[in-house]
């Protein structure tokens, strides 16, 4: 019997390349050498839900465009999306106690503080931000609040909208805050964020390599996304980001990352968080 079974299929590197340039083309994502047996077993999911034999064969059927959803499901299964609750503590003691605060001071009521998570994940990150703002411009206080999340990946977008999350995510969570601002289940094993805090956050699909237009924001967030990246894609990133952010606002990166590219639009002003220069 030699009926090939996807479980019997292995990642050529040859194959491995293709999906490294069509990664790195598409996304800016630069996949090393390292990530072969992540890949390969991330693929072979999708090559057995379609019931072909090699990678080659799915390389070939996601570069045609009239299966750009399969495209989408190939980008989907290659992002890394870790993620939970106010991540780096110090970041948002920082966003909480000098960055709002001062925002406040600095703006009339009826003025809206727009916020971007701009590589959501799952959407902890931008939910984090909302409940902060909730906390510190409450709808009583006349302020608005507007926060923007964006990732290329659409499958953690639409579990982000959805806004049910388990233990893992909300580890750093008082018991406050939680019973604020989910409604949990009995077991405590399901987490559901409230509607005022859902309906503060819109969730849409897009490409850091590729410029965002709007209104422009108070604060950024760019953490844990630019380490999948080489200099150049980390370049062009910086850039589009730093054309989406107010004189005097504040861009936060993550722990492993810097400002390569764009540093004199910026003074530094904590580890990982510059201010964009006036004027
Ligand atoms: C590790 S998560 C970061 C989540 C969150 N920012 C945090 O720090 O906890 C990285 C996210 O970046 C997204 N991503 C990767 N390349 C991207 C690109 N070119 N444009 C937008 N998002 C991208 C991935 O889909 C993934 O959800």
């Amino acid at each position: 019997m030699n009926q090939v079974v996807a479980s019997d299929i292995t990642l050529k590197m040859r194959e491995f390349k293709l999906f490294q340039d069509l990664m790195y083309s598409h996304a800016g994502i630069a996949l090393s050498d390292m990530k072969h047996a992540l890949v390969q077993s991330r693929l072979k999911r999708r090559i057995r839900a379609l019931g072909m034999t090699t990678y080659r064969a799915y390389y070939e059927y996601i570069s045609d465009k009239k299966n750009a959803d399969e495209f989408q499901e190939c980008l989907n299964a290659l992002t890394t999306n870790e993620t939970y609750f106010f991540r780096h503590k110090n970041h948002w003691d920082f966003f909480c106690q000098e960055i709002v605060p001062d925002w406040k001071r600095n703006n009339r009521r009826g003025m809206t503080f727009r916020f971007w998570s701009a590589a959501s994940s799952t959407g902890e990150e931008p939910y984090s931000a909302a409940i902060a703002l909730y906390e510190l411009l409450p709808p009583d206080s006349g302020y608005r609040i507007h926060v923007d999340a964006t990732d290329i990946n659409k499958d953690v977008l639409s579990r982000a909208a959805a806004g049910v999350y388990g233990e893992y995510s909300v580890q750093k969570m008082t018991d406050l805050c939680l019973k604020k601002y989910f409604n949990i289940n009995g077991a405590r094993t399901e987490f559901h964020v409230v509607d005022q805090v859902r309906r503060l956050v819109q969730f849409n699909s897009h490409n850091l390599q590729t410029p965002k237009y709007g209104e422009p924001y108070d604060v950024i967030f760019l953490r844990n996304v630019m380490i999948y990246f080489d200099e150049s894609s980390k370049s062009t990133v910086l850039r589009n980001v730093t054309g989406c952010l107010k004189p005097g606002g504040y861009l936060f990166l993550g722990g492993a990352e810097t400002l390569s590219a764009c540093q004199e639009h910026y003074v530094y002003s904590r580890p990982t968080i510059y201010r964009k220069v006036e004027g």
